[in-house]
């Protein structure tokens, strides 16, 4: 789309105590166009062109986290889940979400200059945002977040059932990520990782399989197979005995197309007797967990109150 190859418009942005440069175009509203930087509120999102809007702002704002219910808290981390439904939805079912809508698009335009592509989506009912923050005194300060969109609900889940039926499928698999983000201060130090499990998680909870929707960017691929490699190469050590990429699908709630892909660039899939067949000498798993790098910030389940959208 023409708008989003657009030249870069914002260089910097105030976003709490950090100053950040920024990678690519965003479509803000006009009158914004012509300031090199952007001071956002932290909790809010609210951005505005000078430095003193900002802090009479802050002096007015009451939140100290996202809007939306906290359904993670372990230690000095928090996720919080901020849904919104479309207007389209919005006139359907009077669904009243006009704070997190505001909230939802403050985050869509600061997202969008750290990521250079990004879907548009013109059938979606319901948006869900997972905001990920670092909690102390002052507030829940954002780290990253990632989002996940569900499509027409009423007509599409009944014919989505019914394309499973005759597929004879027997567990459900969607995307379970849109997109995802670590904010530039925050990046390499496990929290994407840390984003990735936890869309996982969810999953599991929905009793799905999941996969991101594509394309991925570079650094998004990256860290989805450093995820992937890490999480299956563990499962492989542990069970000596043959292990199918249905079961490891089950296990992990990682659709079978990521488990082959993952596995057949590490080299360890042989296809015999029409099968592909998983060949885990621990040697070699060993090897390919080095790698793999570090393993991030482990999600704990136990700290996970959460009960799936039907
Ligand atoms: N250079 C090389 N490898 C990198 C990298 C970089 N700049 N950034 C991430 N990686 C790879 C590494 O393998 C890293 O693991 P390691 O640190 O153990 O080696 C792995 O990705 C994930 O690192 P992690 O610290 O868990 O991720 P992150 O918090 O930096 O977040 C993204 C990863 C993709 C969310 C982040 O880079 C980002 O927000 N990018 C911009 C938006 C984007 O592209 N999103 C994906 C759209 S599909
Ligand atoms: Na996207």
């Amino acid at each position: 789309h023409e708008e989003f190859t657009k030249v870069k418009n914002i260089a910097k942005i105030e976003l709490g105590r950090y100053e950040i440069d920024t990678w690519y175009f965003s479509p803000f509203p006009p009158e914004y166009n012509d300031c090199p930087k952007l001071f956002f509120c932290e909790f809010c999102l609210n951005f505005m062109k000078r430095k003193e809007q900002l802090q009479r702002h802050m002096r007015k704002c009451d939140l100290k986290h996202p809007p939306g219910d906290e359904i993670y808290r372990s230690g000095t981390l928090s996720m919080f889940e901020v849904t919104f439904y479309s207007n389209k939805a919005l006139a359907q079912w009077q669904v009243d979400g006009k704070k997190n809508k505001v909230y939802g698009q403050n985050l869509c335009y600061l997202a969008k200059l750290f990521l250079d592509h990004k879907t548009l989506y013109y059938d979606v009912d319901l948006f869900l945002f997972y905001v990920l923050c670092e909690c102390d005194d002052r507030g829940c300060h954002m780290v990253g977040y990632f989002s996940k969109v569900k499509f027409a609900m009423l007509l599409f889940s009944i014919i989505y059932e019914l394309m499973m039926l005759l597929h004879e499928k027997h567990s459900e698999e969607s995307y379970n990520l849109a997109c995802i983000l670590t904010l530039p201060p925050y990046q390499r130090k496990g929290y994407g990782k840390f984003l990735i499990a936890f869309s996982y998680e969810l999953s599991k909870k929905e009793g799905k399989v999941g996969t991101p929707e594509r394309p991925l960017s570079d650094l998004g691929l990256l860290s989805y197979r450093g995820y992937w490699t890490r999480v299956l190469l563990e499962i492989l050590k542990k069970h000596k005995s043959n292990i199918s990429i249905k079961e490891l699908s089950d296990m992990t709630a990682i659709k079978a197309d990521d488990i082959l892909s993952t596995l057949q660039s590490l080299d360890l899939i042989q296809y015999r007797k029409g099968q592909h067949v998983i060949c885990a000498d621990p040697k070699v798993l060993d090897r390919h967990l080095k790698a793999a790098g570090r393993g991030g910030l482990e999600v704990d389940v136990s700290k996970l109150i959460w009960t799936p959208y039907k």
